[in-house]
């Protein structure tokens, strides 16, 4: 009797014990029955050039990257794709047949896809991003991916806000800084981003006000701890629409999950409450 190989993948990062990776790729081995593993690897920064350099030797078919490795990780790689290059991070790896590394991005991805999956396909129009740390990054070429015409991003340290929109605005899809207020500027905004860590449980509320944000405008936050932020629960007490982060979490492991294994699994409501369960 022939056995199928069984595939191995992981996660690397430092410290390593509270990723919600290896819960959620175990759930999708078990739904879709692969003879497959998905571990936590604690590695050190001075040990992620060997542990890359190794995946093959190791019989790995590939790991994603956590904290501290999204940046370094740029050095190592033999190959990485233009809007990886973009988001300026990697959180996955594979090795091809040759043994090269190729490093990607898939939070732009998890981004897109959690609003695409709520119902969210409004072409063109006007996004107002909050925030401009590592996090706003990926949501930027996300949001310029899927064609907004405009791009407001306001951040409390301006220069922060002002160095990413120079660094990632694009002839037809201009980012524009605008100053950090308690009352933004929200007229014919059509998405709000939330992706500073205001909100997150431990941290203070994002207090801004929703005044002058249209009704039809939706909001969603990167943040998913707490499931529903103080932002979220305004915005949906005024009757807009609200999307949470949890989705991009979710949706950005997808890719990951086919490269290591061959399926492009589903994100279902099953696998939100089994991911909550663990975290709560
Ligand atoms: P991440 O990589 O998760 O995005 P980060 O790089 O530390 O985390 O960025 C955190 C973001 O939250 C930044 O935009 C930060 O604003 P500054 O650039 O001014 O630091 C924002 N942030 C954190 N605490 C804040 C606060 N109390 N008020 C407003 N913005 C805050």
């Amino acid at each position: 009797m022939q056995t199928q190989p069984v595939l191995k993948a992981g996660v690397m990062g430092f410290p390593i014990k509270h990723s919600l990776s290896p819960r959620l790729h175990g759930y999708w081995l078990k739904h879709y029955g692969i003879p497959g593993s998905y571990k936590a690897f604690e590695v050190k920064p001075q040990e992620l050039a060997g542990a890359l350099q190794g995946l093959k030797d190791n019989g790995l078919t590939g790991v994603n990257l956590t904290i501290p490795h999204k940046v370094a990780a740029f050095a190592i790689v033999n190959e990485i794709d233009g809007i990886s290059r973009r988001v300026g991070a990697i959180n996955l790896v594979t090795v091809n047949a040759d043994g090269q590394l190729l490093g990607r991005n898939t939070d732009a991805y998890g981004f897109e896809q959690n609003l695409l999956s709520h119902g969210y396909a409004r072409q063109g129009g006007r996004a107002f991003v909050l925030g401009a740390g590592g996090a706003c990054r990926a949501v930027l070429v996300a949001l310029q991916n899927m064609g907004f015409d405009e791009i407001l991003l306001s951040n409390r340290t301006a220069a922060h806000a002002k160095r990413l929109a120079n660094e990632l605005s694009m002839a037809n899809r201009k980012i524009s800084p605008v100053e950090w207020e308690k009352a933004p500027a929200l007229e014919d905004v059509d998405l709000l981003v939330n992706t500073t860590s205001l909100g997150m449980t431990g941290q203070p509320e994002l207090d801004i006000s929703l005044e002058s944000l249209p009704f039809s405008a939706t909001v969603t936050d990167i943040v998913y701890a707490p499931l529903e932020t103080g932002l979220l629960r305004r915005a949906h007490e005024r009757g807009n629409k609200t999307i949470d982060g949890l989705g991009m979490l979710l949706h950005q492991a997808r890719p990951s999950f086919e490269a290591f294994f061959g399926i492009n699994p589903e994100v279902t409501d099953e696998l939100r409450r089994f991911v909550l369960a663990e975290r709560n």
